[in-house]
């Protein structure tokens, strides 16, 4: 028998997130959200009922998908929190900013010559805490969601994935590099937990999503 999506439950994150150092400035990175709406469009067209939990993008949601929008990764981290125990898999395309200002000035940061120096803080590991979570839980009876995360690399590419895999307690990891990020395409790495490696020829990232989630299969 095939396996049913049909009434799984999955939660995405998907695109940057924005830390704002002033009122009109910030810091973000490039991701366009398309691997996390391509993800979404796909498990939804498999049956599954999905959220996503998305940073500013400009690109356009996939119909019947609940999007829960927000704007910095603590934000981002709170929805996860909320919704992580009622998924059945959480995938976290999302592109983090990896630091916060220490504090958000109020008014606008003025313009002066030479250098000026913002103390910066890190921003908690959001799939990484989940992670945690489920390992500390692993004991209980009650299931926990499987756990896919991506690994944007520009050198030692599946080394780095794989510590990434087993430092966040995930069941796959994608691996790929910088060319993808905010582009159609992804040449992505699919590396699980239990050892399999598929690499994947250059897809549009509808094909690559349809991939994921077959992969996934294995262990969902
Ligand atoms: O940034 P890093 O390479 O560690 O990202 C690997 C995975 O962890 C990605 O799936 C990303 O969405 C997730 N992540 C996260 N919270 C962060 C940083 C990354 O959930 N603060």
């Amino acid at each position: 028998m095939s396996f049913s999506w049909r009434g799984l439950r999955v939660l995405i994150t998907s695109g940057p997130t924005r830390e704002f150092l002033d009122p009109v400035r910030f810091l973000s990175n490039s991701s366009s959200g398309k691997m996390g709406w391509a993800l979404a469009s796909a498990a939804r067209r498999l049956g599954a009922k999905v959220t996503v939990i998305s940073g500013p993008v400009s690109t356009i949601s996939p119909k019947d998908v609940e999007v829960k929008w927000v704007t910095t990764a603590l934000e981002m981290r709170r929805q996860v929190l909320k919704t992580a125990e009622k998924a059945d898999l959480i995938i976290s395309a999302a592109a983090v900013t990896d630091w916060r200002a220490k504090t958000v000035a109020t008014e606008k940061i003025k313009k002066k010559n030479g250098e000026i120096e913002i103390a910066l803080v890190p921003n908690p590991d959001i799939i990484g805490e989940v992670g945690e979570i489920k390992k500390k839980d692993g004991a209980k009876a009650r299931k926990f969601p499987a756990l896919i995360g991506f690994a944007l690399e520009t050198r030692d590419v599946e080394s780095s994935a794989l510590k990434k895999m087993w430092a966040k307690n995930l069941d796959m990891i994608v691996a790929n590099s910088p060319a993808s990020l905010s582009s159609e395409n992804i040449r992505a790495t699919l590396l699980l937990k239990n050892g399999v490696k598929r690499k994947l020829p250059l897809l549009p990232k509808r094909l690559c999503a349809q991939a994921i989630l077959k992969e996934a299969e294995s262990f969902l």
